[in-house]
Order: C-alpha cells, then structure tokens, then sequence
C-alpha cells in the first residue's frame, strides 16, 4: 500500500471551499449523483450570470448519441462574458485580472477588470466592425499574450465560435482548421516570442491562407514590431481595428447549448476533431472546477503555465479562472528561460499562491537540481496542480518536497479535451493524496471500469476508464461531424463515454490513470495521434510504410518511435531521419517530431494485411520477449528483424 499523504494545515485552514473535509466530500458527491439537476441548477443559478435562469437540466443520454444529443441548462440564455468579466468589473474594478508574465522577465504589465472590460468591449466591437457575426469562427493563432484571452472573450461577446490553434502548428495544419470550421477571421500577432526564439506566427498564417477564400479578414497584433508579410485589404492592425474602437458594447444574447469554442485534438484514426463546447455547461464546469478543486480564495495569485492553444489554457487560464473573479497569470516564455529557476522566480516576483504545470516540466526541472528552486522564496505557495499525464511518483515527491516544502497539497488532476474541466483530482482543503494517484471523482463525475469485454469491475480493479453520466462540461460534438462523436466515444461500450485511457482503482476507491489504451501517445503532455504521424511521413517520397507507436521516455512521459520502411532503392540514415523529421515540422508543427527512427525491412502483418501494432509497441517499449502469440504474422522474420535492429 502506498503512503497516503494528509491535507497540510495551511491547505485546510481559512477555506471558504464548498468542499471542506471526506464528509463534505461525499455528500456533495452523492447530491451530484442523486439529483444531478438540482446539483447543478443550483451551482450555475448561483455562480454563472444568466439573462434567462436555467430551470432545465440534462437531456439526452449516453445510449443513443445521434438522436438524443446532451444538452443542459436549454432554456437558458446568458452570455459567458458577463460571468468572466462584466461582475467583476463592477464589483471590483481594481483587481488584477491578468498577470502578463513576458518572454523576458520583468517586462510584462498587469491588466485589471475594469481594464480588462473595455479591452474586451473593443475587441468585440471591432470584430463586429470587421464583419464577424453570431455563429461564425474565428482562428486564434496566437502566442501567450494577453491579446489571445482577449481575443477569445470578445468572440464570445459577440456570440461567435473561436477556434484556437497553438502556436507550434504548421501551416498546414491551419489550414486543416480554417477549411474544417469554415473560419471568415484569423487573429494572429506578428511574431511569438519563446526564450528569445521568434515565431512568425503571422507569416505561417499567410501561408496557410494562401487561396482559401473563406477568410476575409485577418486581425494582427502586433508583439514583436519584426518584419511580416502584409495582404493590402485583408489585412488589420490590432492597434488600429481595436484600439480605436469603443470601449462600450453591449454582450449578444446566447442559448445555454450555443457552441462557445471548437478546439481540435488527435484521436487514434483520422484527422484531428474540431471537438464543441458550448457556452452553459462548460461555463458552470470549469468555474466550479477551478473554484473547487484548486481552492480558489479572494487574494490568490493563480498561475497556470500552459498555453491557450490547448485545453488547459481555455479552461484554467481563462475561463475558469476569469469567471470566479480570479488574478490569472500567462506565461509567455519557457521554464528553462533564461535559467531552470525562471518558475520559482515567477512565483517569488508575483507572490503566486497556486501552481499549476505538466508532469513533464517538473520531471526536466527536478533534473536541473534543487538549486534553482531554493534559490527563491516560494513561501507564498498553497496549491501545487498537474495536468495532462500520469506523473510518476518520483516527481510527484519532488514538487511535494523540494518545490512545496511539504506544505502544499498537491491536486494531480485527470481529465481531457472532451471533458471540460477537471473530471478526476483532489480537493485541495479536502482530499488526502497519494503520489501518483488523481484520487477522487469530481463530484457529477460517475467513472466506471470495464474489462475489454465490456463488463463492469467492482471494487479494486484495471480496466477501461470510462464515465457513466453526462455532466455539464462534456464536448457535445464534433463539429459538423455528429456521427463521428458517437462512433468515438459511445459505440466501444454502449452506454458510457469511453476515454481512452486505462486505469487502475485501489481498495480505498482512488483511481489511478495508466495511460493511453489506443493508439493516441502523449509526448510531454502533448496529445498525439499515431496516424497522423504515419500519413505525414508515408507522405515522403523514400517512405513506402510507417508505423509509429510511442515508448517510455524519462522525460517527456513518452517518446515516439517510427519503424520506417523505405522505397526500393533508398537507404535509411541519420540525414534521412533529419528531413523526416523536417517534413513533420512541417505538415505537423514544431511539436512533432519522432525519436527514434529504425528503418525495417517489412511492418509485421497479419495474412490479411493488418500491421500488428501490438509488435511495434513491445520492441518500442524494449520488450521483445512478451510479444505474445505471433502465429498468424505472414512473414515472422520480419519480426527478427525488428528485434535485432531496436534502437533502444
Ligand atoms: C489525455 C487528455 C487535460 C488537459 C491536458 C491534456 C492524459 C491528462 C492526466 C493526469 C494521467 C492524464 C490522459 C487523457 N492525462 N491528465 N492527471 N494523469 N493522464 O488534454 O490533450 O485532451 O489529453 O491526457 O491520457 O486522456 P488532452
């Protein structure tokens, strides 16, 4: 049995959390499960700003998708702004709302409520001057500057549908998304700034638009002042469009089930899937979430540095946080800029009180050594969350001992693109810990585990992860694409929301995430899909065949690993593996790239064609002697000599 960790005093007192202790826990839990309508009528008529109160719950259900979709909250009306920004505005017009953490340290600026309020009112005014009306998208093609949130309220202010696509991706890649969601509007900034690395984000726009007549117009931000390409009419200055424009506006009037966002993500087949949250639900989720989960108190400093490219950002830099009225921090640069303290730097400079990053950060910082997190004074410190892998317990102590000085909780949080918001993490006041370990459900949450027969485990258990009961921040579809929803999600076990990951429950009900159970891989918290990689690098004229798995990595959580068959006459080597590389970067983005390339003479088959990826992992995960039963491969040497060229 592992050590079980209890709430450190100065977590538990001065609370005003809902949840306070396991029996508050379970009631609120119970509540949730008995009467999940009244649970969450009652916590969104409380805390989300409604034009028209929900008296509606849930409809729909989980066994017939197609016909019966989710909604909640559907005779409400609201819109999410007046919940982010308008109330506090109001009710405290000098909070810091945004905390903007620069490239270079100490160069940044803080944006208060009532600042952040007429920002966002120009920004929806010149959007609407620009032609965007309710229900169409936008592209977000931004780094971490305070014009991205912006950018993204102001969609919502007017009722339209943003899309953000993280700053790493190719051009290709957008415009993937551009023709997908039909975007009329791409906001982008000239350059990103990463470490003193200069992105041309608008630059890799144009690209992308090159042709693609949707787009009408482009709004640029303009963050670095270097050189950009310019289309004459299309084309519009931040500064002018925006800053000139009216600091009043009026916020549109949506339905609850109106889309707010669409953000893309891989899955194990096809291309990524434009996944809809709409605007009640996800609202009342993620604030109730952040609140809860993170302990949220008036004076906090909320620092959560990932990026608004990926789901993390939208729920737990943005919107989460701007709807309880929170001081928000965005990071722009890297942990590792302009040394491995720049974190902890951060957190002495701004006095931050909740931290929130990957597993993967903390496993490469704890690598730098202790000193350059002693070296600063971290005392303001309560709450320590990760997110977007397991973290492995190693790290997990490290960022209890070195970083918290045991005086933080720690809130290892589980959940996805498709859920929302946090579906399965401690409560920080409340929830003793075990590293490793994301404990609880959130309370709404009803997670259930199936063996691959589809039969339910009870008690102590390894199964499939899956979720038996709509809550509010569910995706509610693919966007243009609602058959594809169904068939991913709620066809492999007929009745629940399967996740795709496996997971393990211990006697004392704490769940224990293992991973990925198809073929998506997670690269430094990074969500990947291997057919992605395979259709780009198959896409180079020295590829015959590719299949790519992922494999342990003590950093990033998983590394990829791509065996390469090439074409009659072309031979693997490093400067192959280089350009293919290349060529990911650049149908891909940045972000993808393969580890380790072994070139094969053959993919290991079945006699009706189909590669046996279960193969490729073993040998990728340097387990050659359990490759099971390899009887129906129709040509076993090509497994010898998989085996005998391994690169690990
Ligand atoms: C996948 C979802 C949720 C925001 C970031 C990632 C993995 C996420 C954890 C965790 C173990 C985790 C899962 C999940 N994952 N958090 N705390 N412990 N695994 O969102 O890109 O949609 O990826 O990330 O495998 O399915 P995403």
């Amino acid at each position: 049995m592992s050590d079980v960790y209890p709430v450190p005093d100065r977590v538990r007192i001065g609370t005003n959390n809902p949840i306070t202790s396991m029996d508050t826990y379970r009631s609120a839990a119970a509540h949730a499960q008995n009467d999940p309508d009244q649970f969450w009528l009652d916590e969104t008529r409380r805390n989300v700003v409604w034009r028209t109160p929900p008296t509606l719950g849930v409809s729909g259900n989980f066994r017939n998708i197609v016909d019966s979709p989710i909604t909640w909250f559907a005779d409400g009306t609201l819109n999410i702004t007046e919940s982010c920004v308008d109330r506090h505005a109001a009710e405290h017009p000098n909070k810091v709302a945004i905390v903007w953490e620069s490239d270079t340290p100490g160069e940044g600026y803080n944006i208060t409520y009532k600042e952040l309020h007429q920002q966002v009112c120009q920004a929806a005014n010149a959007l609407s001057g620009m032609g965007l009306k309710k229900g169409e998208r936008a592209i977000i093609y931004m780094g971490m500057v305070p014009e991205a949130a912006i950018a993204m309220l102001a969609c919502a202010r007017i009722g339209a549908v943003h899309s953000v696509v993280f700053g790493g991706f190719s051009a290709e890649a957008i415009r993937d998304r551009v023709r997908d969601c039909g975007a009329e509007i791409v906001i982008t900034q000239d350059q990103g700034l990463r470490g003193t690395k200069a992105i041309p984000l608008k630059n890799i726009a144009d690209q992308a638009l090159q042709g693609e007549s949707s787009v009408k117009q482009v709004l640029v931000v303009q963050r670095t002042g270097g050189d950009v390409t310019w289309v004459d009419g299309r084309d519009v200055w931040w500064h002018d469009a925006v800053g000139n424009a009216s600091t009043e506006h009026t916020a549109v009037e949506c339905a609850a089930e109106d889309p707010l966002f669409i953000l893309y993500t891989s899955g194990s087949t096809g291309k990524p899937k434009g996944l809809v949250h709409t605007c009640g639900g996800y609202i009342t989720y993620t604030q109730y979430t952040h609140r809860t989960v993170f302990d949220l108190r008036d004076d906090d400093v909320y620092a959560c540095v990932a990026d608004v490219g990926w789901i993390t950002g939208h729920s737990y830099i943005v919107y989460g946080p701007l709807a309880n009225g929170a001081t928000t921090v965005m990071f722009e640069s890297v942990p590792t800029f302009p040394d491995a303290g720049r974190y902890w730097d951060l957190v002495e400079r701004h006095k931050v009180t909740i931290f929130y990053t990957a597993p993967t950060a903390i496993r490469a910082l704890a690598a730098q050594g202790d000193a350059f997190v002693t070296k600063y004074d971290r005392s303001s410190l309560r709450v320590l969350g990760t997110v977007g892998e397991p973290i492995n317990p190693d790290a997990w102590e490290w960022y209890y001992n070195v970083v918290g000085e045991r005086r933080c909780n720690i809130v290892d949080t589980w959940w996805q693109t498709e859920t929302g918001g946090i579906a399965i993490a401690p409560i920080a006041p409340a929830t003793p810990t075990k590293p490793g370990s994301a404990t609880l459900p959130m309370p709404g949450i009803l997670p259930v585990l199936l063996d691959t027969d589809g039969e339910r485990i009870t008690g102590p258990g390894e199964g499939r992860l899956c979720i038996d009961h709509p809550w509010p921040g569910l995706a509610r579809t693919v966007w243009g694409d609602h058959d594809r929803y169904g068939a991913v999600y709620f066809t492999t076990f007929r009745g629940y929301y399967f996740t795709g990951d496996g997971c393990r429950r211990d006697a004392d009900g704490y769940y224990w995430i293992t991973g990925r159970v198809d073929d998506v891989i997670n690269v430094s918290g990074h969500r990947m899909g291997t057919a992605e990689f395979e259709s780009a690098l198959v896409s180079d004229e020295s590829v015959a065949e590719a299949g790519v798995v992922g494999y342990p990595h003590p950093i990033k959580g998983q590394g990829v690993y791509a065996y390469i068959v090439l074409q009659p006459g072309v031979t693997g080597s490093e400067a192959l593996a280089k350009e293919l590389n290349l060529t990911l970067r650049r149908l891909i983005g940045a972000h993808a790239r393969v580890d380790l390339y072994q070139f094969v003479p053959g993919l290991p088959k079945t006699r009706s064609g189909k590669v046996m990826r279960r193969i490729l992992r073993k040998v990728a995960e340097g387990e050659p002697e359990k490759l099971g039963d390899i009887s129906t491969l129709a040509d076993p040497s090509v497994v010898e000599a998989i085996v005998a060229g391994c690169k690990l």
